[in-house]
């Protein structure tokens, strides 16, 4: 157990900091073991903040000498940080502190990867590297100098002189301490250059480690297309001399928005195409995008504090799904988006981690980067685009910027802006954002004498913390079929304020059906008695792309739950159905290629626990397959006619065409590999030219357990190459059968290439381990032991990434008593480690509550 008490920290308590930094220098003396840091800063009184003792945040920080105006001082240390005897009027704070980035395993403060000198200072890493009030709230213009033979040292903002031995930045943007970067190493440089509406022409440089030379060039197209849609569709444009971009292989996020010094996860910004799948490019250009949108929505306008968090990354996932949208198509994204709110963010807001978009207490905010802050943050965003339409969510956004900028705001001020532009009271609507769990929607309907009634009922079941749901605002975007197909009514916004709730649509001449919830208009659970044939119907002539899909997939649910619970035979209706809309080539490949999808076994048991029936998971993975396999036999004139579809015979291009092809083209092959004993998957393999050929092939082989000389291949073609490697390691876990998972992960930690320090390895294993639903679920609760083995050895090292995996274990209440009891013994062998984490301590704590 962690013997400090855990803090908790309430939204309620806000109060602002009683100085405010005028500037700030700092020296950096770099040497792995004993890095010297030098800070001068001027603080002057906050007239708006009450009395209080001066206080700085340091963790893990050696004290060398402190001085105030220049005169000696011995601040009193404490646990967190230390306070010190101060002027009444403004004063200048010098402090030198000795670190150990060598020795720092967190990945959080300065710290060193692959010989390079990088940082991270979200959310409180900053007081790693020198006492400082390190909150959001706290902002100042920053100049850095940095001392080491390292050939290339980089800081946040404008270049100004260097030399041998030396390199200094400015910084002219006032910003908080967790937008401040360093990084210093033997880099190479991609460069390019980028030239605003206005006419300032920017620099901009991909850094990486030698011989990764080659794989900036697409990260660099994605920044400059991500810079002129910011011009083009915010009216935003880059305001620094230079944008510099790092790619870093330890790493605990994705990669993070340091003003003026992008520092990345390798994997989220190095991309070839024999080494990168369509899906990294489509992630890599989207990371790229987000943490340059966040210049502005971020680190122009940043949060007053850290309950506010979604107010920068809710608007920023919003903006980076628009961007994509625009670059890729929107029927496909938002469905994607869909698929992986329903993946992530619904488990979380069902189970005991569930918390509001802004939540109200945290013991460590670094546990509360989550699905609900991120996704859920920017569904909320979107219904308030459709509730006041794009002209007013346009001119709302103009003016937060306005407003705001320079500031360190709140979902208070963002509100305000959209009620001073609309005119409207959005106090309801501002419960998106202080009541958690995920509402569940029921609809029935009424038809007579020309008039359709839909009657809505939401209901939000309690929650940890908060028993009592009040009703919520749902934009429900509605349109009605005639029994020709035809629209009867187009796509309309009923605006759902009440627990209960009629909408009656007059005038028409025979019974419509129903589209409901198009484009996915809320973040809802939606619960519809309805039956196959209006599903069926849906399916056939929907004109919403998202409702379309919907129904297929409902379909498909349906027919695997009755597989599972009554040992029912597939759907036949539903697959004729699928086909002919499979058949039809004027459909967008990549959609097509979304329609053959199924719900994941995870999700499969979200909605069987839903429905009050314990999900066995080897009986969902039975089901699956069963199902697939049908699938397979019942197409086996189609599925080569699709393949041909999907071939792609133009040089490769990782844009959305030929991804979509080549996405329909790998659904077919797998479905393909299930009868044919493995041979078009080891064509493939043997033809590929790409990566997402080449792993698509391996991972069919694997699943028919033929993949033996494909995967000893494919390790000795990629030993060297560490992303690539990520993906071997993966693959063997995540397509593995339920009964192998375990023993393969288990095998694969004994690996020569198995570095648990490295965050990317650990999840390649251990992500590719929870993501097997019926491996890691294996009964004898041999996937959980193993998990939380790996928690515990990696928690002494990397408390972060330790933390975030033990959502692994948030849905243990849905299953049978036996992994129940295993699930809740394992996670309290990691609850009783001596010195836990406090990262981990409040993540296995709310599990177990
Ligand atoms: N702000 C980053 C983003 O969303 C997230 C992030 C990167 C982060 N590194 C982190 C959050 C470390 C917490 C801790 O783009
Ligand atoms: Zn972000």
């Amino acid at each position: 157990m962690k013997d400090a008490a855990p803090q908790t920290i309430y939204l309620k308590d806000y109060t602002p900091f009683g100085w405010q930094v005028e500037d700030v220098y700092l020296t950096f003396r770099l040497a792995p073991n004993a890095t010297r840091v030098i800070a001068r800063i001027h603080f002057a009184p906050n007239p708006d903040a009450p009395t209080q003792d001066f206080f700085l945040h340091g963790n893990a920080l050696t004290l060398i000498r402190a001085s105030i105006d220049g005169q000696p001082v011995t601040p009193e240390l404490t646990d967190a940080g230390l306070t010190c005897a101060v002027p009444s009027g403004p004063f200048l704070w010098e402090a030198e502190v000795e670190i150990d980035p060598a020795s720092n395993t967190a990945l959080e403060g300065l710290y060193m990867s692959g010989g390079m000198y990088c940082t991270q200072c979200e959310a409180e890493g900053f007081r790693k590297i020198t006492y400082y009030p390190d909150r959001p709230d706290v902002m100042a213009t920053f100049t850095v100098r940095i001392e080491s033979d390292m050939p290339v040292m980089l800081s946040n903002g404008n270049p100004r002189t260097a030399g041998d031995g030396f390199a200094e930045w400015h910084d002219p943007w006032r910003k908080p301490a967790y937008l401040f970067a360093l990084v210093a190493g033997d880099l190479r440089n991609h460069p390019d250059s980028f030239t605003t509406r206005s006419g300032t022409k920017v620099d901009l440089n991909i850094w990486v480690r030698p011989g990764d030379e080659g794989k900036c060039a697409f990260g660099m197209q994605a920044l400059k297309a991500s810079m002129k849609w910011d011009e083009d569709v915010y009216g935003r444009e880059y305001d620094l001399d230079v944008f510099n971009i790092v790619a870093v292989d330890d790493f605990n996020m994705g990669a993070m928005e340091n003003k003026g010094l992008n520092i990345f996860n390798s994997s989220c910004v190095l991309a070839s195409p024999e080494t990168s799948t369509d899906a990294n490019f489509e992630r890599i250009e989207a990371i790229i995008a987000h943490e340059y949108f966040h210049n502005w929505t971020g680190n122009r306008i940043t949060c007053r504090d850290w309950f506010q968090l979604c107010l920068k990354e809710g608007l920023t996932v919003y903006r980076d799904s628009q961007f994509t949208s625009d670059m890729r198509g929107p029927e496909v994204k938002r469905i994607s988006d869909v698929i992986d709110l329903r993946a992530r963010q619904f488990p979380e807001d069902q189970g005991p981690l569930s918390h509001p978009v802004r939540p109200e207490s945290f013991q460590e905010i670094n546990n509360f980067y989550t699905a609900t802050v991120y996704e859920k943050g920017a569904e909320v965003i979107g219904m308030l685009k459709r509730l006041v339409g794009d002209e007013a969510y346009a001119a709302a956004l103009d003016l937060y910027f306005d407003r705001h900028d320079g500031d360190a705001a709140t979902i208070e001020d963002w509100l305000k802006v959209f009620e001073d532009v609309t005119g409207r009271d959005l106090s309801q609507f501002k419960r998106w954002y202080s009541q958690s769990g995920t509402p569940h929607l029921s609809v029935t309907e009424d038809w007579s004498d020309g008039t359709f009634t839909l009657h809505f009922e939401q209901h939000t079941p309690p929650t940890p913390g908060q028993d009592e749901k009040a009703p919520q605002v749902l934009p429900i975007a509605v349109g009605l079929l005639g029994p020709n197909g035809n629209e009867v009514q187009n796509t309309t916004i009923l605006e759902m304020t009440e627990g209960k709730q009629s909408f009656e649509f007059t005038g028409l001449s025979a019974r419509p059906v129903a589209s409901i919830l198009r484009g996915f208009s809320a973040p809802v659970v939606l619960r519809r008695e309805s039956s196959a044939e209006e599903r069926a119907f849906l399916l056939a002539h929907d004109s919403d792309p998202f409702c379309r899909w919907e129904a297929s997939e409902a379909l498909a649910r349906a027919c695997l739950i009755a597989m599972i619970t009554e040992g029912a035979t597939p759907d036949t209706a539903w697959l004729d159905g699928l086909a002919r809309l499979l058949r039809d080539d004027t459909l967008d490949p990549a959609y097509r290629a979304l329609m053959l999808g199924l719900p994941t076994e995870a999700d499969l048991a979200r909605s069987l626990h839903e429905a009050g029936v314990t999900p066995d998971p080897d009986a969902i993975f039975d089901a699956v397959e069963t199902l697939r396999l049908f699938m397979a036999e019942r197409w086996a004139d189609l599925l080569p006619k699709l393949a041909e579809e999907a071939r792609v015979s133009a040089p490769f291009d990782p844009g959305a065409a030929q991804a979509g092809q080549r996405a329909l083209g790998n659904r077919v092959l797998s479905l393909q590999s299930r009868i044919d004993g493995g041979a078009a998957a080891q064509a493939q393999f043997a033809a590929a030219d790409n990566m997402t050929m080449q792993l698509s092939a391996l991972a069919s082989l694997n699943r028919a357990g033929t993949a033996e000389d494909a995967l000893k291949a494919f390790h000795d073609q990629w030993q060297d190459d560490r992303l690539v490697m990520d993906k071997w390691f993966g693959l063997q876990i995540a397509a593995a059968a339920p009964a192998e998972a375990v023993a393969r992960a288990s095998a694969l930690t004994r690996h020569e290439k198995f570095d648990w320090k490295n965050p990317n390895r650990f999840r390649a294993v251990f992500g590719a381990l929870i993501g097997n639903h019926a491996g890691f679920h294996q009964a004898d609760g041999a996937g959980y032991a193993l998990l939380a083995d790996w928690l515990i050895t990696l928690d002494d090292k990397n408390p972060q990434t330790t933390a975030r995996m033990c959502s692994a274990f948030q849905t243990w209440k849905r299953y049978d008593a036996g992994r129940q009891e295993k699930m809740r013994a394992a996670l309290e062998r990691i609850a009783a480690k001596p010195n836990l984490s406090g990262d981990t301590n409040e993540m296995v704590s709310r599990i177990l509550s």
